[in-house]
């Protein structure tokens, strides 16, 4: 009887987006990156990722954001996968990439780096390396600061770069509800418009705060709403003042607290039940000052396999 086990054909992995609940921003270093303090929170809002084997890279994509997605080597999934090829001895180290993206692009909830960890995972299995959890999160850090946050999930500080993961007690699960626009925003001018503003200030080096600690071991969305922060909102709002009026009515029609995700141009806000995240969807999209709205919840699980590996 032949027992060998034919490889994958394919292997999909679900992969959610990040919402900063707390973003502090140190200097910039002389790698070109701020030391930052950050306390990530996985939503339940997904892209999912399949790779199957194939004799030269490609990525294709489907769903409402994949016209926006980078193509080529600019694309992050594919530097991931490129990056994991490189570092084992595959005998076809080449995949066909295909992304069905829900996650906005260039929205500040790692749209980008989701991606680029859920191909890390994928291709480990379908090349059935078994990488352990530590060997992931390396090259993770190496395609980008938030590609290891979205292997891991659930709730962690990000320091370093953002790439450096530490626990967090914290309790409870969030109903966030997430302003949408249409058009992205740049990450490196969010942070460039940063720079621009606190030049010739002098930055402490960040650090998580108390309120946000206990907020998050309380449980208490409330708590919660209060202690959000993000030291790049003003700039984000520099370069996009229209999201103002977004925040603002956010706000007013109840949000417990509002604020920008990430670099932006998503805002987020935080609401007390999934009935409260319902009625404010309803309210912003009625009041007319918004692109989409869309709810999660969180923390939720990070990158994981969805379906295979398929056989023949
Ligand atoms: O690491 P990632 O590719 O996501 O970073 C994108 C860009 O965002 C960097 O090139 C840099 O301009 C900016 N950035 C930063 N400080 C960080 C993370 C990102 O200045 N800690």
């Amino acid at each position: 009887m032949n027992t060998a086990v034919a490889p994958p054909r394919s292997v999909t992995v679900r992969v959610p987006a990040k919402v900063n609940c707390e973003l502090r921003v140190g200097p910039l270093g002389a790698d070109g990156f701020h030391e930052l303090s950050t306390v990530f929170m996985a939503v339940g809002l997904y892209d999912e990722v399949t790779v199957s084997p194939a004799e030269r890279w490609s990525v294709t994509t489907t769903g409402p954001y994949a016209a926006l997605v980078p193509q080529g080597e600019d694309n992050l999934a594919l530097r991931a996968g490129r990056l994991l090829a490189r570092q084992v001895r595959v005998s076809r180290p080449a995949a066909a990439i295909r992304i069905d993206k829900s996650i906005p692009v260039a929205g500040g909830m790692a749209g980008g780096s989701a991606d680029a960890a859920a191909v890390l995972l994928a291709c480990d299995h379908l090349w059935g390396l078994r990488l352990d959890r530590e060997e992931l999160l390396q090259l993770a850090a190496e395609v980008g600061s938030d590609v290891p946050f979205c292997l891991a999930g659930g709730i962690a500080i990000g320091s370093g770069r953002g790439e450096r993961l530490a626990p967090v007690l914290a309790r409870g699960t969030y109903h966030w509800v997430f302003a949408l626009s249409a058009q992205g925003l740049s990450t490196p001018s969010v942070f460039a418009e940063f720079d621009r503003q606190t030049a010739g200030m002098r930055i402490s080096p960040p650090q998580p705060s108390p309120s946000m600690m206990t907020a998050l071991r309380s449980g208490d969305p409330e708590a919660l709403g209060e202690a959000l922060v993000n030291d790049l909102e003003e700039a984000a709002l520099s370069l996009r003042p229209g999201l103002r009026t977004i925040l603002d009515a956010g706000m007013e029609f109840g949000a417990l607290g509002g604020i920008i995700s990430g670099s932006g141009p998503t805002v987020a806000f935080l609401t007390g039940s999934p009935e409260h995240a319902l009625d404010l969807c309803v309210a912003l999209t009625a009041s007319g000052v918004v692109d989409q709205v869309t709810r999660a919840k969180g923390p939720v699980h990070g990158a994981h396999l969805l379906a295979g590996p398929t056989r023949d």
